[in-house]
């Protein structure tokens, strides 16, 4: 056992169903399928989801860095799907984006992933076809990629963060693909879960060291965590490491798609609870789950500053002699929305295109090698986290200001009429996509393809 785990009695969590590869393995079966879940908590009915392998999050997926992933995944679900593996830098084949990388995997039919994970890291999981839908109806899971020398902790957790649109009987509102949404924040819901689950209480004990790995898996929900009377030390974002830092103000902000590997010691007073607020949206500040201390023994003292995970092999850009690209994100309500747009069902354009529906010419053709800087423009009055497939990016400044962290993502999020640099080698040959993981933003337009080659 490498991991000291325990499962606190009477906690609220249930620990996920985990599942270590074996080294050159027969693949794993994944199965996509409706399924009932316990969403929104005591006092309310299970919910119909969808769900891999039955539960929400799906199983996590537990693997050390280098070894080869291999899993077939069988759509049981009443339409195609395909399943991309957020922030990998997977072979083009293995992405998962219908019509661009592959067909999709009918009703009924089976499609094998297989793979190298060369990055240690949070990553995850999730369909990239009717993606607004498929991921609101609880389609995703933890894709974690153990480090070969991971850090002391005593446990070792992820948080899978879900943002759910429920009636009061806790269906699922099936107002997917409304053109509002679209053209605004995107389907925020009204009911936020830890790990698929409405959560009162997370169980902790006074003086362990927990890694917290957070995954934003909302379709459009931005969260920004403050967790009252400590002081969580980031390690990792979007499963990279950086130098050890205390987030600005406590808040660590997470746009869709987005990670961040905490380290959080448990310094409370034992038989107390400290609340983890939630107040991305100040007016509608929320408290997300309590931590629960359990009863008896001395309160937790801070241990020291946790040392720099070892780095991931991923090619430095030489941004002095990069080929250079500006991309301007338009469009939206408030904005550079047109009705002739509308009509189309367009509510955003990229450079000035406006294209909906599936593969499309690329917008940028980057020589395979090559140091790429690309300025993105933010032209919009709403925040977008852009993502880009099959590599990571270094982010280079923001509003035109250096940022010192310099750090390793594959989604930046831009907010509301603002710009960042990113900086990565066009290293992975493929034509990958490049969108807003504000799933409604990316159905109606906000996306293009780069063709590395
Ligand atoms: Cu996590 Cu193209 O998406
Ligand atoms: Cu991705
Ligand atoms: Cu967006």
């Amino acid at each position: 056992m490498r991991r000291r785990e325990f499962l606190a009695a009477g906690a609220a969590l249930a620990l996920l169903p985990r599942a270590r590869a074996a080294r050159a393995s027969a693949p794993r079966l994944v199965r996509a399928a409706p399924a009932r879940a316990a969403i929104a908590g005591s006092g309310y009915p299970d919910t119909e989801v969808w769900a891999y392998d039955g539960t929400v999050p799906g199983p996590e997926l537990r693997y050390r860095q280098g070894e080869r992933l291999s899993i077939l995944v069988e759509n049981r679900l009443p339409q195609e799907t395909t399943v991309h593996w957020h922030g990998i830098r997977l072979p083009n084949p293995m992405d998962g984006v219908p019509h661009l990388t592959q067909p999709p995997i009918a009703i009924g039919g089976r499609f094998l992933y297989e793979f190298d994970l060369p990055d240690a890291g949070t990553f995850w999981y999730h369909p990239h076809l009717a993606s607004p839908e498929q991921v609101g109806r609880g389609l995703y899971g933890a894709l974690v990629v153990e480090e070969r020398d991971p850090p002391e902790a005593d446990r070792d957790l992820v948080w899978m963060l879900g943002d759910w649109r429920l009636d009061r009987e806790a269906r699922i509102r099936e107002d997917f693909g409304n053109f509002f949404d679209a053209s605004h924040a995107g389907r925020i819901g009204n009911t936020v879960t830890v790990n698929g689950r409405v959560t009162e209480a997370f169980e902790v004990r006074a003086g362990e060291r927990l890694r917290l790995r957070l995954v934003n898996a909302a379709t459009a929900r931005i969260f920004a965590l403050r967790f009252e009377a400590h002081e969580p030390w980031v390690i990792a974002l979007d499963g990279h490491p950086l130098e050890p830092f205390r987030p600005e103000g406590g808040r660590i902000v997470l746009g869709p798609g987005m990670r961040a590997d905490l380290l959080l010691d448990c310094t409370g007073e034992p038989g107390s609870s400290y609340r983890v607020v939630d107040d991305f949206y100040p007016r509608e500040a929320y408290r997300l789950l309590d931590l629960h201390y359990a009863k008896g023994g001395a309160r937790g003292r801070a241990r020291g500053a946790p040392k720099a995970l070892s780095p991931n092999p991923v090619p430095e850009p030489d941004p002095a002699r990069a080929e250079r690209h500006v991309v301007r994100f338009g469009g939206g309500a408030r904005g550079g929305l047109t009705r002739e747009l509308a009509m189309r069902g367009i509510a955003w354009t990229v450079n000035g295109r406006a294209v909906s529906g599936h593969a499309h010419e690329p917008l940028l053709s980057l020589p395979l090698g090559s140091s790429q800087v690309l300025e993105l423009v933010n032209d919009t009055v709403w925040h977008h986290p852009i993502h880009l497939h099959g590599h990571v990016f270094r982010v280079l400044s923001r509003d035109g200001r250096p940022n010192p962290r310099r750090e390793w993502a594959d989604t930046v999020l831009l907010f509301a009429r603002s710009r960042a640099e990113i900086a990565f080698v066009a290293e992975n040959p493929g034509l990958w996509m490049f969108h807003c993981h504000v799933l409604e933003h990316q159905e109606s337009g906000l996306a293009a393809v780069f063709r590395v080659a």
